[in-house]
């Protein structure tokens, strides 16, 4: 083994999750709008974009756990589904509490650390009616959901992560209007913005108080944003998209972060491109992209070198909370892994403080808009039977972490 490839002692290895793309049966402003989108698909389409059972992890968490142990994993993250705890405004329910109880419980039994998301983009029905995260009060609810279950949970919980990609919500909702509410408004964004950082330095506040020891981290989508040709116009516009993109969320959460979580997929280009008028192309597939995924997203390991070496300049520790590729014949996640390992590993070697990574995701699973056609798992699930297969790369990930190294 080349030992110039060990990652630190203590390294943690594992994979993510969030509730409502594994749990199955969520009732949330996410699951009504995949009954409402539907209506216009045909019948044979519409099951693989409503989440349904999903994974039914729900009720196979201890078996899914199971594998993620077998794997050599010893970190897990999910996320808690705020519907289920608190179904209406005020009114907490005790199974639901208890039921994550048994989560994390399940967790420390097999050596897994948890990683705990409070918010992974889904909300409360009661929450849509009142107009969401662009309504200033639901900051104040918010905050009573994270008082709860910060209590709740103190004797179990280390690492928190109040909020997932507030910057992909905002971009997906309210920019795009691809992710509901299906909003095109830049004022709507901006309020969501301030809301959701709002949330998140008062979540940090809330758990520290609770919890002196707490790691509380925020987590980032971050774009590798390259200027397509070397035009200099592009560069402006790609040095602009990653300002508002990328930095903009950085600095608004500094001092209210113990670590990092930098969350990394693919290459976007950026080009001004003429269409009829000057139009901006943020694309992840340019027509000249190498090789991509599934989902066809531009595989560039080199980037999240290039994020980490930037983001080690906030001098806080660093974990890859999410990094994967959607590939159904698991022909280049070995490689995808290594490569991404191997950019990760330079990135240390050079000072960055990366104390972590999470494989996206344990499980194929409900990709939002994109149905269960995406298949990010280490693990095969047949989603009519529930069947479980571990695919040949998540053994691949095992010898990776029983080395802790590449
Ligand atoms: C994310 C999302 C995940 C996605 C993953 C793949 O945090 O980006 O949390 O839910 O499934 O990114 O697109």
């Amino acid at each position: 083994m080349d030992s110039s490839r060990t990652f630190p002692k203590g390294f943690l290895w594992g994979s993510a999750t969030s509730a409502h793309q594994v749990e199955g049966n969520t009732h949330n402003d996410w699951s009504e709008w995949e009954i409402e989108s539907s209506k216009f698909k045909v019948q044979s389409e519409k099951l693989n974009f409503i989440s349904g059972n999903a994974c039914d992890h729900y009720n196979r968490f201890k078996e899914d756990f199971d594998i993620a142990k077998s794997l050599g994993h010893n970190v897990h993250r999910f996320s808690l589904e705020w519907s289920r705890i608190e179904p209406e405004e005020g009114k907490f329910d005790r199974e639901a509490i208890e039921h994550y109880r048994q989560v994390l419980t399940a967790l420390r039994e097999r050596g897994l650390e948890p990683f705990v998301t409070i918010w992974h983009w889904t909300n409360p029905i009661w929450i849509r009616d009142i107009g969401g995260w662009e309504n200033k009060k639901t900051i104040e609810y918010f905050m009573r959901f994270v008082e709860r279950v910060s209590q709740e949970y103190k004797d179990l919980v280390k690492f928190w992560m109040p909020l997932n990609e507030p910057e992909t919500y905002i971009g997906l909702s309210f920019v795009a209007g691809r992710f509901p509410p299906q909003k095109k408004s830049f004022m709507s964004a901006n309020r969501v913005f301030k809301n959701l950082m709002q949330a998140h330095r008062q979540a940090y506040t809330a758990i520290k108080a609770v919890s002196p020891h707490a790691q509380v981290g925020a987590s980032h989508y971050a774009l590798y944003i390259d200027a397509q040709g070397n035009h200099w116009q592009n560069r402006v516009l790609a040095e602009f998209l990653h300002h508002i993109r990328n930095k903009r969320f950085w600095n608004a959460l500094q001092g209210y972060r113990d670590f990092f979580g930098l969350q990394y997929y693919h290459h976007n280009r950026v080009a001004f491109t003429l269409r009829g008028k000057p139009h901006v192309r943020l694309d992840v597939r340019f027509p000249s992209a190498q090789e991509t995924t599934d989902n066809g997203w531009e595989i560039y390991p080199q980037g999240i070198y290039h994020l980490l070496k930037e983001i080690s300049s906030y001098k806080e520790p660093i974990y890859i909370t999410e990094n994967g590729i959607a590939d159904a014949t698991d022909t280049k996640r070995e490689k995808f892994i290594t490569d991404h390992l191997v950019q990760v590993h330079h990135a240390i070697q050079e000072g960055a403080d990366v104390r972590g990574y999470f494989y996206w995701s344990l499980l194929d699973n409900f990709e939002w808009d994109n149905g269960f056609q995406a298949r990010f798992g280490l693990v095969e699930v047949d989603f009519k039977t529930q069947e479980r297969k571990i695919r040949p790369s998540a053994y691949a990930y095992k010898n990776i972490i029983e080395q802790n190294s590449l």
